[in-house]
């Protein structure tokens, strides 16, 4: 008997997929998930508290953006100590907490590895300022070019290079006497990966945190590790973008030097081998890392890893936040899906991220209409899902005024001109009843203002009911365990401009079919045409909020009614 156990589970681990393969993974902005002691500020305590809920929600992994001591400058992107909680989101033992109540309810916690740069209040960049051993060149200081209008007095910066946070990349230190570089904001200086004692120190870091019982690393802005140095180590100027006509933007230059290095490729695969042997030598469930790169699909699937190293286990896939909004149409969305999937290497997994905190949200970017036609086909594609918090109870972006702004990106603009740059709007506190704060604290002010539409918006209201965006949800994690979802093919067809279906078979399992319509008009669709083999008949598994068809509805396949901005799930009946 023990021996045919034994089989059954030899065999079931060699031919199960990972944990994270096909899995559910969940954004925290830890800052606006749950404050547990009222100071008007999301905390870690907060997110232990709601472990329930995420595991409710079908949740494999949450990744936290970072936790760790910071001045808050660039909300936490900024850090002054890789191995500190910041006080005000906790100690150490409520991390560890956390973790230990994700275990056990089955939900994997991942860390926000900020790799780029730290704070200026980092003990690094104190003691690379006064070149103090090992720490020199820890950052990327330049002398600079000298000032022909100004001769003997300070130099000019090193190249044309601007910040993504406006104004010149580099920054003169008067103690110094040198230009840092900073691809971020000033008090974000970058860290330099052509010091071996730097990347050493990182590696630490990434060790220090495998060590406390994390499922892994989600990684920051990783295609800004290197900038190009020329034979004689100069950082040359970039070309000028002719589209581009303030020349204090990010936007001036073609971004040909500060990013996309190919020795960046080489830093993540040498940080997967490093979380690899880590797996291996203490066992339990691999950990893995999703990295942050806004860059061409090649360069994406680069990240993935080649013959020889492997790499991002979830290399993030924006194509969808980048390239299609309110106007994309049937073709632009088939279109997208079939250029990724064409392009993810035989036997790595694809992924589909559709917000985060650094972009509006899906409601602003596809039109309020559409939130569940967008979560409907990010859980029933094939791979890895990722959603931004919140948009399982379709949260809307919040209007802040310039006096409530906070965000750096937005504070180096004008009262004028900050709304395109800021990320506030969709980082405000989470929705989760209809009390005061929508549930979120008790404090009397929250960091950033709850939204006003909270009352109908929260997860409690929203638990009432049947077909709320939540619930949808919900059944859509669920219906995403199926063998189906998991493993089976993918087949899609574009209909017209407006609709766009697809198929998910697997041999034995049962079929699913989904119609999505992009257009203002109810259409009628036949799945039978576009997929001959399906069934006449086939039932509703779920459907948007705002649709007529209910689940356990029954249609014929060769006529459902498709109303607009709808996407519904069936099941091809047998
Ligand atoms: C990407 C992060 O997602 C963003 O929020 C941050 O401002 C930059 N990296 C700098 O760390
Ligand atoms: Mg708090």
């Amino acid at each position: 008997m023990k021996s045919f156990l034994l089989f059954i589970l030899i065999v079931g681990v060699g031919t199960a997929k990972e944990w994270w393969e096909g899995g559910n993974f969940y954004q925290i902005y830890p800052r606006s998930f749950m404050d547990s002691d009222g100071d008007g500020i999301g905390d870690i305590k907060g997110i232990t508290q709601k472990v329930q809920y995420l595991k409710a929600i079908g949740i494999d992994g949450a990744w936290l953006s970072p936790i760790f001591k910071s001045p808050m400058f660039d909300f936490g992107y900024d850090i002054s100590d890789y191995y500190q909680v910041q006080p005000e989101y906790g100690t150490l033992e409520d991390l560890m907490e956390l973790i230990e109540k994700a275990r056990e309810v089955g939900l994997k916690i991942l860390l926000d590895f900020v790799p780029n740069h730290t704070s200026d209040e980092h003990e690094w960049f104190k003691k690379s300022i006064k070149r103090e051993g090992i720490y020199t060149n820890f950052y990327i200081w330049e002398d600079g070019i000298p000032d022909p209008k100004n001769p003997g007095g300070r130099n000019l910066p090193p190249n044309n290079w601007n910040s993504e946070f406006r104004y010149s990349a580099w920054e003169w230190n008067e103690e110094r006497q040198q230009y840092y570089y900073h691809q971020f904001g000033v008090r974000q200086p970058d860290l330099n990966y052509r010091d071996p004692n730097l990347r050493a120190a990182m590696e630490d870091v990434l060790k220090f945190w495998l060590d406390k019982g994390i499922g892994g690393f989600r990684i920051d802005a990783v295609p800004y590790l290197y900038e190009y140095q020329d034979a004689s180590g100069k950082f040359p100027d970039e070309p000028r973008n002719p589209d581009c006509a303030d020349p204090d933007d990010f936007c001036w230059t073609v971004h040909i030097y500060v990013k996309d290095q190919p020795e960046t490729y080489d830093v993540v695969y040498s940080w997967r081998k490093i979380i690899d042997e880590y797996s291996q030598k203490h066992g339990g469930e691999p950990r893995v890392i999703m990295t942050e790169a806004y860059a061409s699909m090649d360069n994406i699937i680069r990240y993935y890893g080649n013959s020889t190293h492997k790499g991002s286990n979830i290399p993030f896939n924006f194509e969808m936040i980048q390239r299609l909004n309110k106007n994309s149409n049937a073709k632009d969305f088939s279109q997208v899906i079939a250029e990724y999937l064409s392009k993810v290497p035989k036997g790595s997994e694809p992924n589909w991220v559709l917000g985060n905190h650094d972009n509006k949200r899906v409601s602003t970017r596809f039109g309020e209409d559409r939130m569940d036609l967008i979560n409907i086909l990010l859980q029933t594609l094939p791979g890895v899902a990722v959603t931004y918090y919140g948009e399982e109870i379709g949260m809307t972006d919040v209007h802040i005024s310039w006096e409530d702004t906070v965000d750096p990106q937005a504070c180096g603009a004008s009262p004028l001109t900050y709304e395109p740059y800021s990320r506030d709007p969709a980082r405000t506190p989470f929705q989760w009843d209809d009390s005061p704060n929508a549930g979120f604290s008790n404090a009397s002010k929250t960091w950033l203002p709850v939204s006003n539409n909270y009352k109908e918006t929260n997860v409690k209201a929203e638990e009432k009911i049947p077909n709320s965006h939540l619930n949808i949800f919900k059944t859509l994690t669920k219906l995403k365990m199926e063998p189906t979802m998991q493993d089976g093919s993918f087949e899609q067809k574009v209909l017209s401009d407006d609709i766009f279906v697809y198929k998910r078979e697997l041999a034995g399992s049962d079929t699913y079919l989904v119609v999505m319509n992009f257009g203002k008009d109810v259409q009628t669709v036949s799945l039978k045409s576009a997929f001959p083999n399906i069934a006449d008949r086939a039932e509703v598994v779920v459907s948007s909020t705002q649709s007529p068809l209910q689940r356990g509805d029954q249609v014929q396949t060769d006529n459902i009614k498709a109303p607009p901005s709808v996407a519904t799930v069936f099941k091809s009946l047998k």
